[in-house]
């Protein structure tokens, strides 16, 4: 059976604010979706630029606005949406509790170009959870659907949501969805886990696969889709109308253009060793900006390629060297050496990770996530 139908696609699919109910169509008419997952500190403009130049997902989502009685729309993060060159649609997601402030916030994001407006349901990290925000609000359906009232009556365009499967367990799932059909959500992104299962435990596609048939509105199935032909196969599974993926695209920003490659049934490209060298190079010009010393850039190339190393070689030679460089020189000759020396230059780039190949040494406890979502806590 093929994945769940979408609705018609509307006559404009990019940076039209979209009509309620009308997805921005997919590149390839009939195809399911692909989505790059909101990463904070990473799906900049910077970084879909560089995702777009290997094959743009179908759509984007910003990292989170955060929303409180003194925010504004940060800065930087307003930036992927007014600068978008990718020629795919963004979606702002913003994250919060108070009922006036997100509408507020929402009316505000609808001046800017955006795709639709995403809400955060599914932010881990114990700091944020604690503010009965992201993840937190799980606990709490009554709050989500008055949240999920007020952002519908706010949102003339489209509204989306993107959740875990429940915060402990999964006990308010079926509660959550159908507050998602209540309020009339247009598109329901589901990482399948719980919040307190963070990252690292198996995903359950079979409650992917439950949301899809218990919601009117399209599913996308999110949580370690390493490949295209896992992405085939979580469809498979799930019923979903597409994919969104995180840390996978960070570690092969090909994979999107392998997606489509693969649901158009042919064989997705393979990627060699001097195919990443180009990645390294192109995402370092990407990422450099004047205020930002060498040192601290070259400390946030790692946190990258902390992904990219997971598929260069099946020791982590690569990635033990690249961890220790600490000039823009020192990291490029690392790359040279392990990615085009010798014969490295043809080598295969692993389609998944190589087994036990980490990207970070174990941060993922609650203390080391207390600060948020980001690279800093979060390994594969
Ligand atoms: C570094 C990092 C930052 C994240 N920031 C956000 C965020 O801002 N908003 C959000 O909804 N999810 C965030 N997530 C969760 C991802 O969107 C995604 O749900 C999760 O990584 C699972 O998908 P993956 O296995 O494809 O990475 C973040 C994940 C990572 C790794």
């Amino acid at each position: 059976m093929a994945p769940s139908p979408l609705p018609s696609p509307p006559s404009s699919a990019l940076h039209d604010l979209g009509e309620a109910g009308l997805l921005p169509s997919p590149q390839v008419a009939g195809q399911p979706l692909t989505a790059l997952a909101p990463m904070q500190d990473v799906t900049d403009l910077a970084f879909m630029r560089v995702i777009a130049h290997y094959g743009a997902p179908d759509y984007f989502f910003t990292e989170f606005f955060r929303v409180h009685a003194q925010s504004k729309p940060e800065k930087h993060i307003l930036r992927s949406i007014d600068e978008n060159t990718t020629g795919r649609p963004v979606f702002a997601q913003l994250i919060g509790e108070d009922l006036g402030h997100l509408a507020r916030t929402a009316a505000e994001l609808l001046q800017h170009p955006v795709a639709g407006i995403d809400l955060n349901l599914g932010c881990p990290a114990p700091k944020v959870y604690k503010k009965n925000v992201g993840g937190g609000l799980l606990r709490d359906p009554g709050r989500v659907g008055e949240i999920l009232a007020t952002l519908r009556a706010a949102v003339p365009g489209r509204f989306t949501v993107k959740m875990r499967i429940g915060f402990d367990d999964t006990a308010h799932f079926d509660r959550l969805l159908d507050l998602v059909n209540e309020h009339r959500v247009d598109l329901l992104s589901v990482h399948g886990r719980t919040v307190k299962e963070m990252y690292r435990s198996e995903v359950h596609y079979d409650f992917i696969a439950h949301a899809v048939a218990r919601a009117r509105c399209p599913v996308l199935a999110n949580g370690n889709i390493l490949s295209a032909a896992r992405a085939a196969a979580v469809l498979t599974q799930t019923r979903a109308a597409g994919v969104m993926i995180g840390r996978h695209a960070i570690r092969n920003p090909w994979i999107f253009r392998q997606c489509r490659e693969i649901f158009s049934g042919t064989e997705p490209v393979r990627l060699t060793l001097a195919d990443v060298r180009g990645y390294v190079e192109r995402l370092y010009r990407a990422t450099q900006t004047p205020d930002l010393p060498e040192r601290a850039h070259v400390n946030k190339m790692k946190k990258y390629l902390n992904f990219v190393g997971q598929s260069v070689d099946a020791t982590g030679a690569f990635l033990h060297d690249m961890r220790r460089s600490e000039s823009e020189a020192e990291l490029f000759a690392i790359c040279d050496r392990h990615l085009i020396a010798d014969d490295a230059a043809e080598r295969k780039f692993s389609v998944e990770p190589y087994p036990g190949v980490i990207a970070r040494p174990n941060c993922e406890t609650p203390e080391a996530a207390a600060d948020g979502c980001s690279l800093e806590t979060v390994r594969a």
